[in-house]
């Protein structure tokens, strides 16, 4: 065990875990910030997706003690009331189906517009690419992504 001082959604919190723990753990397990979500535990789902620094990372492969020092979002610290660009396109094209997925595919879209403010076709289906929806929201996902763009 060890005691690690992150900071999620622009808070300072405090865990004491083992080193190898991965972030999704600590999020779920010790945070109670249940929004993200454990699908594979292998890195091929998406479904645990976070912004370090910014960028879409996979939770469930990133141990606590790599994000010390880091900044930390989660879904819920992605807006103050669920009205980011992403959220709002989302809701306009009523993307979710049994929503499970859509935490990941979410913060993996708004990492992608974040750096690349106007994507192509091309690059909307890179980011993407890796965020797996068993219930196949891909043709509105990449309509939201497309709309959220536009209404950036
Ligand atoms: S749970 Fe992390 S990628 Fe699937
Ligand atoms: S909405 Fe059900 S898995 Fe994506």
């Amino acid at each position: 065990m060890a005691t690690f001082n992150l900071t999620i959604n622009g808070t300072s919190k405090q865990v004491d875990v083992d080193p190898s723990t991965p972030v999704l753990w600590v999020l779920r397990d010790h945070l109670d910030l249940v929004g993200t979500k454990f699908g594979c535990g292998i890195a091929q789902c998406g479904a645990c997706t976070i912004h370090l620094d910014g960028n879409a990372v996979r939770s469930c492969q990133l141990p606590v003690s790599a994000a010390e020092g880091a900044s930390i979002t989660t879904i819920e610290g992605l807006s103050e009331n669920g009205d980011h660009p992403v959220q709002k396109a989302w809701m306009e094209h009523d993307v979710p189906q049994c929503g499970y997925c859509q935490a990941g595919q979410i913060m993996t879209a708004a990492a992608l517009l974040q750096q690349n403010p106007n994507p192509s076709e091309e690059d909307i289906e890179n980011a993407m690419n890796g965020n797996i929806c068993r219930c196949g929201t891909y043709l509105r996902i990449k309509a939201a992504v497309k709309t959220a763009a536009q209404n950036l």
